[in-house]
């Protein structure tokens, strides 16, 4: 370091200078970048690079040229090429890969909540496009992703079966002290826990229970099946609303893949929740993974494949879109639905489904429950905002030996602004929804 400066003096040029704020953040809230002390019109290169577990490396890289006055301003100014190109404030991040170097799964998926995302952001002489780590940076920065809020608390949940991780927000988080509103937090048929949409939500003012119904060690059942039925929602629906710092009244699903497709079920054939739906991806199908499963073996000859080999799914659900009996009844649904869907979902015929949904819920009178939104270029896995894009990866299906590769579908560019996007109205959605004195408001206004 005092080379570096040494070096810097004798040259007579002071070495540049990078800016990010916040510093520290929660991952789904953007940053500034800035470079200053750069001479006039210079090009550079803006590398961001982040290890996560396991000593793998995920990073990113861009081309810019400083204004006439040796600054170079993320949110302003165009990436001239590398991952991404154009005026991207927080390109950085999404356009991240995996290092070719490492044989990581290409799927960005925060294991452990509790620890933010480190990523160290350095500023290189000149348009490179590669061998970063044997070149010495003009400058770094550590920035600091983090997934839980200051005050948010975590809570194992081993009860009566029920298995997951709830997330409460802090006291003093709006809309005030508790009990809060609640969200049920479901992903897709991959099982396991992951907890970072959750931690998310209640850093955003909602008590959110991230849950295991599939794969994962402490839950009964073979591995890649799902094996609980309506009971095991009740039981946690239970657990949720007997909480002190829960609002028994105002609690959400938010879901994704066959997680969406669970709460869709769950909502019509238990009546006594009273629940908010929301979120990615539905399919209209009863929540039987081993119906998906028959439906999948009996319709191999509709799976395509794409240039790499990988999966396209797709085509296999359209015979459901027939038949009744496969799908779930949503002219029953009581409550409000939000459907996000990926215009270029491989996975599911989405908006497909999405038309079939706003059909049965016209015949059935409760279509005024329902809003759908979907985006162009946008792929099956939309996370939270900024989260790497991954257009396929590894799925390990019960009755194949090996894990295939699914092709998840989206466009980098145009899947990280429907992330954002998606987010801002999932949020808007649940707070219209769940917070009373807005929905008062509303009420009020209609009147
Ligand atoms: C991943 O790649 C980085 C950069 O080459 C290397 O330092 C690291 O050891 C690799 N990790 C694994 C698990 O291969």
């Amino acid at each position: 370091c005092a080379t570096e400066s040494m070096e810097a003096m004798q040259k007579n040029t002071a070495a540049p200078l990078i800016e990010v704020d916040p510093k520290r953040g929660l991952v789904d809230k953007p940053f500034e970048l800035k470079v200053s002390f750069l001479p006039p019109n210079k090009p550079i290169t803006l590398y961001s690079q982040l290890e996560r577990e396991k000593n793998e490396c995920w990073e990113a890289y861009a081309h810019y040229v400083s204004d006439s006055e040796g600054t170079v301003r993320v949110n302003q100014q165009e990436s001239q090429g590398g991952s991404y190109s154009g005026r991207e404030s927080m390109g950085l991040i999404w356009s991240m890969k995996p290092h070719p170097g490492n044989k990581t799964d290409p799927r960005f998926r925060k294991d452990e909540v509790t620890v933010p995302d480190l990523v160290d952001i350095s500023v290189f002489d000149g348009h490179v496009s590669g061998d970063f780590l044997q070149k010495k940076p003009l400058a770094s920065v550590r920035v600091e992703r983090c997934y839980m809020a200051p005050g948010v608390k975590r809570v194992k949940i081993r009860q009566n079966g029920v298995v997951g991780t709830l997330f409460l927000p802090p006291v003093f988080a709006a809309p005030g002290p508790g009990p809060f509103p609640a969200v049920l937090d479901l992903w897709g048929a991959g099982g396991g826990l992951y907890e970072y949409r959750a931690a998310l939500l209640a850093a955003n003012g909602f008590a959110s229970l991230a849950l295991v119904y599939m794969s994962h060690k402490d839950f009964p059942g073979p591995k890649g099946v799902v094996n609980v039925g309506p009971d095991y929602f009740e039981k946690t629906f239970q657990i949720l609303q007997c909480h002190p710092q829960v609002d028994a009244d105002r609690v959400a699903i938010v879901s994704l893949s066959t997680g969406a497709m669970i709460a869709l079920f769950v909502t019509t054939e238990v009546p006594s929740i009273n629940v908010i739906l929301t979120g990615p991806y539905i399919q209209p199908l009863s929540p039987s993974i081993v119906l998906i499963i028959f439906i999948l073996n009996r319709q191999t000859e509709k799976i395509r494949l794409d240039e790499n080999g990988h999966m396209i799914w797709k085509y296999i659900w359209l015979p459901v879109l027939e038949d009744p009996a496969q799908k779930v009844a949503v002219g029953k649904l009581q409550c409000p639905l939000l459907l996000v869907s990926g215009e270029d979902d491989c996975c599911f015929p989405v908006m497909e489904f999405a038309e079939d949904i706003r059909k049965m819920m016209e015949a059935a009178g409760n279509v005024h429950l329902l809003t759908s939104v979907s985006y162009p270029g946008t792929g099956h896995l939309i996370e939270p905002p900024y989260c790497p894009h991954s257009p396929f990866s590894k799925m390990a299906i019960p009755t194949r030996k090996k894990a295939v590769v699914l092709r998840w579908g989206g466009e980098p560019q145009l899947h990280a602004r429907a992330q954002e996007d998606s987010w801002r109205k999932i949020l808007e959605f649940l707070r219209q929804h769940l917070i009373p004195d807005q929905s008062v408001t509303l009420k009020k206004a209609k009147l």
